[in-house]
């Protein structure tokens, strides 16, 4: 979608650029898609933009990045939901339950359901998503996906980031050992697909440490960057592993120990802490913030958008899972949410509003971004501009 237009924004109470300080009483200037100014409204360039919007006193942030969403997948898993109310623990079988469903999913249905769910993203202020596959599991389906992302880019004007996950959980009735052959043969034509990321659900009865390393070091050299779902049921060495290889990112993260912690801080792994996975499955581990915060390694948010470990669409719900669970400050959970998920994508272009930057950014509605982190269940966001056109607004 076009990303390209020219756009002032005034009366802002707030601007948070990520690039300097907060301004009061500001104003953004977006040419061309790109941020051309930022300042106080009352200086702002005599041939700024006539096309307007009027932020009405609100505080604007740059739109939210969001670091780590499996977007494209059919039908639900209320059955593995209530039994987990119920007492029952995740451990990564439902994914099957999905992959069945997506299968019988028509092109047409999945690309609807996941203009909807980008739809829905960008009426929270989400302006960057990375999607990944994983719900196929056979080299035509996880193609397929990878393609029906690329259609999705035309349908959305959320900006995507496609990663391959081919390694989601061994499919029923296939030998683990022949299916790592298949998903390390399948990451040139992913590649070729459109991917920009391989990942690999590491972790306790899914894919192993050696496996992982195996599939990873195969996907850099198909040219992919590399993420890794790490620690999230038990601790494994994934982080560790994600350290070895300088994956950009390493996600969960919720047995990390600090010893990994300060292997991932050197290696300039960024930690991509998901929230309302943490929530929908009950764990009450929320701790691993403050080991990563501790050994210095740069923290991104984001929310796992998938059927069955956390159905939300909303970045501001994981931000405010972020202070009132994790413990992050308002400060830190909104760095995390723009600046720290763009560096977890190796993306200097979104994330904040610096000069040069897309004219990515979400109207608060709110005067501060604390009132946003207060407001449970409310309406976060009124206004969403995507490359200086406005993509939603109330
Ligand atoms: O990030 N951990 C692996 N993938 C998802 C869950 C996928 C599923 O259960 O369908 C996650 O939590
Ligand atoms: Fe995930």
């Amino acid at each position: 979608m076009d990303q390209s237009g020219d756009l002032t924004v005034r009366r802002i109470g707030r601007l948070l650029t990520m690039a300097g300080d907060p301004v009061a009483e500001a104003a953004v200037v977006v040419r061309d898609g790109r941020v051309a100014w930022t300042g106080p409204d009352r200086e702002l360039p005599p041939d700024a933009p006539a096309v307007e919007l009027d932020a009405a006193g609100a505080c604007v942030v740059p739109g939210f990045v969001d670091a780590h969403t499996h977007l494209l997948f059919a039908g639900g898993r209320r059955e593995e939901f209530v039994a987990r109310l119920a007492g029952t623990s995740y451990d990564g079988g439902g994914i099957r339950t999905t992959v069945v469903a997506t299968a019988a999913a028509s092109d047409a249905e999945l690309l609807d359901l996941g203009a909807d769910r980008a739809a829905a993203a960008l009426a929270h202020g989400t302006t960057t998503m990375e999607v990944k596959t994983g719900y196929g599991l056979t080299v035509d389906s996880e193609l397929r996906l990878l393609r029906l992302v690329g259609e999705l880019a035309d349908r959305t004007p959320v900006r995507l980031e496609p990663t391959y996950l081919g390694a989601h959980v061994v499919p029923a009735g296939r030998d683990r050992n022949d299916y790592v052959d298949e998903v390390v043969a399948t990451l040139p034509a992913a590649a070729a697909a459109g991917a920009r990321w391989a990942d690999v659900f590491c972790d306790q009865g899914v894919f192993t440490v050696d496996e992982a390393r195996r599939i990873l070091t195969a996907a850099r050299a198909a040219g992919l960057g590399l993420r890794l779902h790490a620690e999230e049921i038990a601790h494994t060495g994934a982080a560790g592993l994600a350290a070895e290889l300088g994956c950009a990112s390493a996600d969960h993260l919720e047995h990390v120990s600090a010893e990994d912690a300060r292997a991932m801080a050197a290696a300039g792994v960024v930690a991509v802490l998901l929230p309302t996975v943490t929530l929908s499955l009950r764990s009450n581990a929320w701790g691993h913030p403050s080991v990563l915060r501790e050994a210095g390694v740069e923290l991104a948010l984001a929310t796992d958008c998938n059927p069955g470990t956390s159905w939300c669409e909303s970045m501001p719900y994981a931000v405010q899972l972020a202070c009132l669970a994790m413990g992050l400050s308002v400060a830190e959970a909104f760095r995390a949410a723009t600046l720290g998920a763009a560096h977890s994508l190796r993306r200097d272009d979104v994330g904040h509003l610096g000069v040069g930057a897309s004219g990515d950014l979400a109207v608060l509605d709110a005067e501060h971004e604390a009132d946003v982190v207060a407001h449970l269940g409310g309406r976060p966001v009124t206004a969403t501009v995507v490359g200086g056109r406005v993509a939603f607004s109330t």
